[in-house]
């Protein structure tokens, strides 16, 4: 989604803007620009469609001076994504940038239009600067002029503006959408998120739904959404520059799938007594987990963790589980058991949908659970207790390895899950951790595979379709493979449960079409075996993701085996997400796409 960041400085801030919208690339975006009060106190700004160096030919070619200016990287809701409706928008008066959707923009900009203002853009985000100009012309200082706009937004948004003649002076403002305040030394920073300012400084400021922040160089003053004064902690931000560089990686996302084994490892030892063998959830404020039955929600790929968790959560935790997309859930009106918890899992904390489900959940009185790896995210701070998921700042837009620390988060609450309704005796717990402390270790050796993986990624990227089958928690990882190759390679994918084949999808199968199987040798292999028979005698070809045992079952009938260690069933989804992650990385290197950033796609989908 779109990108923010405000620079109040020392030195010129038109390049270090650009080199803060670089680290919000990772976002997904189509345009950019970038708004500066030049040595007259007057506001100057370039903008480009397409990527950042697009924008920089510009401002080599038109340079910007001034030590205050705001920035951004728009992903195009309202109107194309044109140089004309990039951001910053801008009257004479104040140049803002804004995150988010206003959704009563059509009665503002008619209203405005009618009072004589012209309007050079199709976006909802014009309006307002308009609406502010048109306050300040009544006389109102900025600071009233944006409270007084404000007020009358309808929608989500985050917004930064800098006005023109106030060189020391730039006021953000959130509803909605995420905005973090960076402190420097004599210096201060407007982020969509803490990455944004992390080149800048690590001392970050969360601001709060309804927060309306003033900022100059000596500090910040922050009024709530009651407009009353209001303090908020400074945080140290420890995701730092570091964690938004590829290193000797030639991608994020390949970077990131080989973080797994720590940010695995980190995320399991969260919640593992590694001495008794237990699980240990910290202080779930009320969730009770030895409910009736639990709802687990979120979209795309934390979708896809959520629905592994139901396997984990009915066999292992003894409780009945609905899984939901939260863009399907938030408007069906679902009714809920009595004894039941929700659980919203999200890589960003931020996605619109999953944040309205948890709303609805909470307006129903049901306690709320929230696996999330953004810390102060929204979803983090409304729900009434939390499962971090410690991954680390996420900046390839395909999820890697927010996925398995999202499954190792949930494979805790499992166990926890079963321990509380007594599901689980002491010795089933102990076998079950212990095969979670494998985990990293096993994750490390499915790595390996990568040069195996990287022939068959060649022949895959020939391909126009593909099919991923997957049996019980399995099927969830081919969804899950399916999603990430069409994200990435843009090749077409669908992920079928194996048994689900021969009732429409086996039309499909032909010589072209490669079928990929996750197949572990586990108490459903023999009946994923049948399905693949199915599919060889149609003349599909079979890349087969199996281990030692599976891999003698099936080689005579597929084209490709792709062996990765034997491992516990319980913990198989984490090790098998290595081998589909890694398929569909090295078939988008193949087809030569944008890896880090594909297509249309935005990292955090903060509109519904
Ligand atoms: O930040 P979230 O985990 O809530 O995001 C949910 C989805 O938008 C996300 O998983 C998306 O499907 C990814 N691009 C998948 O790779």
């Amino acid at each position: 989604m779109c990108g923010i960041i405000g620079i109040l400085g020392a030195g010129p801030a038109a390049p270090r803007l650009v080199e803060a919208l670089k680290r919000l690339e990772y976002r997904g975006y189509d345009s950019a620009g970038v708004a500066t009060l030049d040595d007259s106190g007057a506001l100057t700004r370039r903008r480009a469609s397409g990527k950042i160096r697009n924008l920089e030919a510009e401002l080599d070619a038109a340079p910007l001076s001034g030590p205050a200016g705001i920035g951004h990287t728009r992903w195009a809701t309202h109107g194309a994504p044109t140089t004309a409706n990039a951001h910053p928008h801008a009257t004479d008066k104040v140049a803002i940038v804004h995150n988010g959707i206003i959704e009563n923009f059509r009665a503002l900009r008619e209203e405005l239009i009618a009072g004589g203002r012209k309007f050079e853009s199709e976006t909802d985000s014009e309006v307002i600067a308009h609406l502010i100009s048109a306050e300040m012309d009544k006389g109102l200082s900025p600071e009233q002029a944006t409270a007084s706009a404000v007020r009358r937004l309808e929608g989500a948004f985050a917004i930064a503006c800098i006005f023109s003649g106030h060189d020391d002076l730039m006021i953000g403002a959130r509803k909605g959408s995420p905005l973090v305040v960076g402190l420097g030394d004599g210096e201060v920073f407007i982020g969509s998120d803490a990455i944004a300012v992390s080149p800048f400084t690590t001392r970050v400021v969360y601001l709060d739904e309804g927060d309306i922040a003033v900022l100059t160089r000596a500090g910040i003053k922050v009024t709530d959404a009651h407009e009353r004064l209001a303090a908020r902690p400074v945080h140290v931000f420890s995701g730092g520059v570091a964690a938004a560089e590829k290193g000797n990686h030639r991608h994020f996302m390949q970077k990131e799938i080989y973080e797994q084994p720590e940010t695995t490892g980190r995320t399991i030892a969260r919640y593992v007594n590694a001495f008794e063998e237990r699980v240990e959830m910290p202080d779930l404020d009320g969730v009770d987990l030895a409910a009736d039955s639990a709802i687990v929600i979120g979209c795309g790929t934390a979708h896809y963790a959520g629905r592994v968790a139901e396997y984990w959560l009915e066999q292992y935790g003894g409780i009945s589980v609905e899984t939901d997309i939260a863009s399907e859930f938030r408007y069906r009106r679902p009714a809920f058991g009595k004894k039941a918890f929700s659980v919203f899992v999200s890589q960003s904390g931020e996605t619109a949908d999953t944040l309205a489900a948890l709303r609805y959940c909470k307006e129903q009185n049901l306690k709320t659970l929230a696996v999330v790896n953004v810390p102060e995210s929204s979803i983090w701070r409304e729900a009434d207790a939390r499962l971090p998921t410690l991954a680390g700042p996420e900046i390839g837009v395909a999820s890697t390895k927010a996925f398995t620390a999202q499954l190792s988060s949930l494979a805790a609450l499992a166990i926890a899950v079963g321990r509380a309704k007594g599901a689980l005796s002491t010795q089933e717990e102990g076998r079950l951790v212990r095969a979670l402390m494998e985990t990293p270790r096993l994750i490390a050796d499915a790595l390996t595979v990568e040069p195996e993986i990287e022939a068959i990624a060649h022949e895959l990227a020939q391909a126009r379709d593909v099919l991923y089958l997957g049996r019980g928690v399995h099927y969830p990882i081919a969804l899950e493979g399916a999603l990430k190759l069409k994200e990435i390679s843009y090749i077409h994918a669908e992920g079928y449960a194996a048994g689900e084949l021969k009732h429409g999808p086996i039309a499909l199968i032909d010589e072209h079409t490669p079928v990929v199987v996750v197949a572990p040798h586990d108490a459903l292999f023999e009946k994923t075996l049948s399905n693949m028979q199915e599919v060889a005698a149609r003349g599909g070809k079979l890349v087969v993701i199996t281990d030692a045992v599976g891999a003698v079952a099936c080689a005579d009938i597929a084209k490709h085996i792709i062996m990765i260690p034997a491992c516990d069933p319980f913990v198989a989804p984490l090790v098998y997400s290595v081998p589909i992650q890694l398929l569909a990385y090295l078939t988008a290197v193949h087809k030569g796409t944008d890896v880090d950033q594909p297509r249309n796609l935005a990292k955090s989908v903060t509109v519904e």
